[in-house]
């Protein structure tokens, strides 16, 4: 499959000297390059330029990009994504900083996505020959890499549509308005690999952000991040728990700016012919908060 994961999130914050405290010394990530109002980090495991942006002048997401494997990738998205009846446009290399050439469309539910083939590699610390396990200089949660996204936006059905038939993705769990035929699509999780998902869908406000999530190793990592945020005194928005769909370990909290994160780990491998999960959503308490099945208050009602 071309698409290989979500190699960037670009977010606004309110204030970028708030956010820079969170995302380089709460999250651990490294900071690789600054401009005008706008900083470029990576996690340490991360060998690309950057894979999360934020850029000084309001909350939520600007864009977010996924890495295809060749440049024949590109070609042949732009074309099926023509087909499917979105608005594609060619993105130019220097556009996004280290960043080549590329594609853009805005999905169904307003977000806009770019996929792009190289983005200029800066390696990482442990380097790639008999590397320790792990870097020394670790500050904070230490995330090692950007995992998934959740987006808000009205048409659920619309936006999966185009991800699977465009793009390849396939889905690993839905969750339904009831259990009646032809009931609506509240939200939809998908893998364009073998994770439990690499990207989600909530129904609600268009061109919103639920979170943005790193991946964490285990439960063990979790907590000890949640630790960590509490050190900071940040915002927590949903305590170290398991979530029934997908399995996931997770902790939901907020950057300064309100845009939320989560720290995630486990869930299970998942392949193209592993039969998709489905939920209903008097069961999303059990869905969203395994142990607890109740439905934090926020989680369908705070995006930013
Ligand atoms: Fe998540």
């Amino acid at each position: 499959m071309g698409v290989m994961r979500m190699g960037y999130v670009h977010a606004k914050v309110t204030d970028l000297a708030e956010a820079d405290q969170h995302y380089s010394q709460v999250m651990g990530l490294y900071e690789t390059a600054r401009e005008d109002g706008t900083i470029y980090y990576k996690g340490w495991d991360e060998f690309d330029h950057h894979s999360v942006v934020i850029e000084e002048g309001g909350v939520g997401v600007v864009k977010v990009g996924f890495k295809v494997r060749t440049l024949e990738d590109l070609a042949q998205y732009e074309t099926r994504l023509q087909q499917f009846g979105a608005t594609v446009e060619r993105m130019s290399a220097g556009e996004n900083l280290k960043v080549g050439d590329g594609i853009r469309f805005i999905a169904p539910n307003g977000h806009v996505f770019e996929l792009y083939h190289e983005m200029e590699q800066v390696g990482v610390e442990v380097g790639t020959h008999c590397p320790d396990s792990f870097p020394m200089d670790l500050r904070g949660i230490g995330a090692p890499n950007l995992d998934h996204g959740l987006f808000v936006g009205d048409d659920v059905e619309g936006v999966e549509k185009l991800f699977i038939e465009a793009l390849d993705f396939y889905p690993s769990e839905r969750m339904l308005a009831t259990g009646d035929d032809g009931a609506p699509l509240i939200a939809t999780w998908l893998s364009c690999g073998n994770k439990s998902h690499d990207i989600a869908f909530l129904k609600g406000p268009d061109g919103k952000l639920h979170h943005f999530a790193f991946y964490l190793k285990d439960w063990n990592h979790v907590t000890a991040a949640a630790d960590i945020l509490v050190h900071h005194d940040t915002p927590m928005d949903l305590p170290p728990t398991r979530h029934g769909i997908t399995r996931g370990e997770t902790t939901y909290f907020f950057d300064p700016s309100g845009n939320r994160n989560e720290t995630f780990a486990g869930g299970y491998l998942m392949y193209p012919d592993r039969p998709c999960v489905e939920w209903t959503m008097d069961q999303l308490g059990k869905g969203l908060d395994y142990y607890r099945r109740e439905v934090t208050p926020t989680f369908l009602t705070v995006y930013s």
